[in-house]
């Protein structure tokens, strides 16, 4: 059986239309939505997710507040720029690209911005409306997964989930909405990781319906590890050496796309999966908080 592919770069192309369209009508009542981001440091994938945040926002008509700071910037002067975006009504959301340098508490930082703009969901205010099921901004990437999984008709009730990875930033809000009492959700969710027993991730994968691999890892998943028919979700970015490509790299996820997609029902791809409908939450998640203004 070949797989269908859950192509995130289409869905994310539908949500943006619409998404724009929200942003003409703010327009017409006097708010530009306004995204305010903060990237310290060069690291050369930071810097090219932040630029593609901001290429994303000026497409559909969002501001946004780049703000470029060194390395050596002290936490003080990091949390003095936080304050500024809290206090400027013009911005709605806040985005501090992580990692942050190691001098910097990165807790601390996100503990300053204001639960009322923080469209990356990390604040632990907006963890915990989102582990008590109530209204708040969720993480980009893990909403992002679930409205693939909306989209391309997974049905997710009572449906055996395996999650591999348990970041703070994937694997452990995506496993919590997936077992909210919610569409999609109401999930049996397992949540493996690192200290997993290699047999266990197996017995735990080979009865899963659908299978989200967030590990940080190639080939965490590979097809002889999962049953006939499975959804694979995969959340992974990894640059591998390659000399044939103009950039010297290309890009793969965390599972074995090529054996997999043989034996899935469905796949996401690694490039346009995941990763373009991680944007796309970010710029609904701006526009949610510039909604709010109305009301
Ligand atoms: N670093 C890796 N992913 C993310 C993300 O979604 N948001 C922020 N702020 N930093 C990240």
């Amino acid at each position: 059986m070949a797989a269908e592919l859950m192509d995130g770069k289409l869905l994310a192309q539908e949500m943006k239309e619409e998404l724009k369209a929200q942003v003409e009508e703010l327009k017409s009542k006097g708010i530009t939505p306004g995204l305010g981001v903060i990237l310290v440091g060069d690291n050369p994938a930071s810097k090219s997710y932040v630029t593609s945040k901001e290429k994303a926002c000026e497409r559909i008509g969002i501001f946004s507040d780049d703000t470029r700071l060194p390395d050596t910037i002290t936490e003080e002067e990091l949390l003095s720029h936080v304050d500024r975006m809290n206090r400027d009504d013009k911005i709605h959301g806040i985005l501090v690209q992580l990692p942050l340098p190691k001098h910097i508490d990165e807790d601390k930082i996100i503990n300053a911005i204001s639960p009322d703009k923080d469209v990356d969901g990390f604040h632990p205010v907006s963890v915990g409306r989102m582990v008590l099921g109530q209204e708040t901004f969720l993480p980009c990437t893990p909403h992002g997964c679930l409205k693939l999984l909306e989209r391309y008709d997974v049905e997710t009730e009572g449906a055996e989930v395996v999650v591999i990875g348990r970041s703070n930033i994937v694997g452990k809000p995506v496993a919590n909405l997936l077992m909210r009492k919610d569409k999609p959700g109401n999930s049996t969710v397992t949540v493996c990781h690192t200290r997993t027993k290699k047999e266990d991730l197996l017995t735990h994968t080979k009865k899963a319906d659908i299978i989200i691999v967030a590990s940080g890892f190639p080939n965490t998943l590979t097809a002889d590890m999962v049953k006939d028919g499975v959804v694979v979700i995969d959340v992974g970015i990894n640059r591998v050496e390659d000399a044939s490509r103009e950039r010297g790299y290309r890009l793969i996820g965390d599972a074995d796309f090529d054996s997999l997609k043989e034996k899935c029902s469905k796949i996401t791809p690694v490039p346009g999966g995941v990763g373009p409908m991680t944007i796309t939450m970010l710029l609904f998640n701006t526009v949610q908080s510039a909604r709010n203004r109305l009301s």
